[in-house]
């Protein structure tokens, strides 16, 4: 759908669901894509099935081996063109149960990991005069939670909104962009037990003016748009893909 001939895109979590689609539609669209991802298995089973596709391992909870895998990259690579972070985590506790552990590894993964991988990049996308970063939050991060994730949840992706207007900021003079997407209920492994349990499946469904869950390369297809020329005027957006639970 969208051409990214000659372009090498990283994606983090891209071993599956909406990274794995997200992946896809890169090679898809002419391009390599660079897979970054903790689950080296299904990493390199992704990577072999997509073709034109490089596979790093990598921990988004763990800054200094993001920086290190990232600077591997850049010095493996000619050109990097864009950078997705989809990567990131579930948190399902009750805002009374949420243990300290608990709010820092959520925080570490999907904010930290997030920061981390975009700071890394930052100064190469600086030299080479522009570059694209596309990060996926979540509905959660606008609506405190309330579909599956919680509290840590919903904060670490109301931080992911947050960088990624002041990354917008800061950047658009170097020709950086960064926008971000935020999915509501989608079919992947993260959602599983919510699908698994038709009460909270019905109810969830049911705050869905849509009416049903996403599957993956639907949130894919809004992700790649950031990530492509055909969003070149756009900067700070954080779109929602979320069959119309935020009408904001
Ligand atoms: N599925 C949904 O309903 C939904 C809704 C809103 C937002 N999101 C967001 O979309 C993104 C993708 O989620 P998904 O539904 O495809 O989930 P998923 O669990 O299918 O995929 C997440 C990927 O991230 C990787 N990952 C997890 N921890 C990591 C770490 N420490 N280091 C590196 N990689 C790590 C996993 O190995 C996996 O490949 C997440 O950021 C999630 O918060 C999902």
């Amino acid at each position: 759908m969208f051409d990214f001939t000659g372009k090498t895109i990283l994606v983090t979590g891209a071993a599956q669901g909406i990274g794995k689609e997200t992946a896809k539609g890169i090679v898809q669209g002419g391009g390599h894509v660079v897979i970054l991802d903790i689950n080296e298995t299904i990493g390199n089973t992704t990577k072999n099935e997509l073709g034109n596709a490089s596979f790093y391992k990598i921990d988004l909870g763990d800054c200094q081996n993001i920086r290190k895998v990232m600077a591997q990259i850049l010095s493996d690579f000619d050109r990097v063109d864009g950078l997705i972070n989809v990567g990131g985590i579930i948190s399902k506790a009750q805002f009374e149960d949420i243990s300290d552990a608990e709010w820092e590894r959520t925080l570490r993964i999907n904010l930290t990991g997030t920061f981390t991988t975009c700071s890394a990049i930052y100064p190469y996308f600086i030299e080479k005069k522009g570059g694209r970063i596309v990060n996926v939050s979540s509905v959660a991060g606008k609506i405190g939670g309330g579909l599956l994730g919680t509290a840590a949840y919903a904060s670490s992706k109301a931080g992911v909104n947050g960088l990624t207007k002041a990354i917008a900021k800061e950047g658009g003079k170097y020709g950086i962009s960064c926008n971000a997407v935020c999915p509501s209920f989608t079919n992947t492994s993260m959602t599983k037990s919510l699908s698994e349990d038709p009460e909270k499946n019905a109810k969830v469904i049911g705050m869905i003016p849509l009416g049903r869950r996403a599957e993956p390369v639907e949130i894919a297809q809004m992700i790649l748009f950031f990530a492509s020329d055909a969003a070149s005027f756009v900067n700070g957006e954080i779109g929602d893909c979320d069959g119309g639970i935020v009408l904001d």
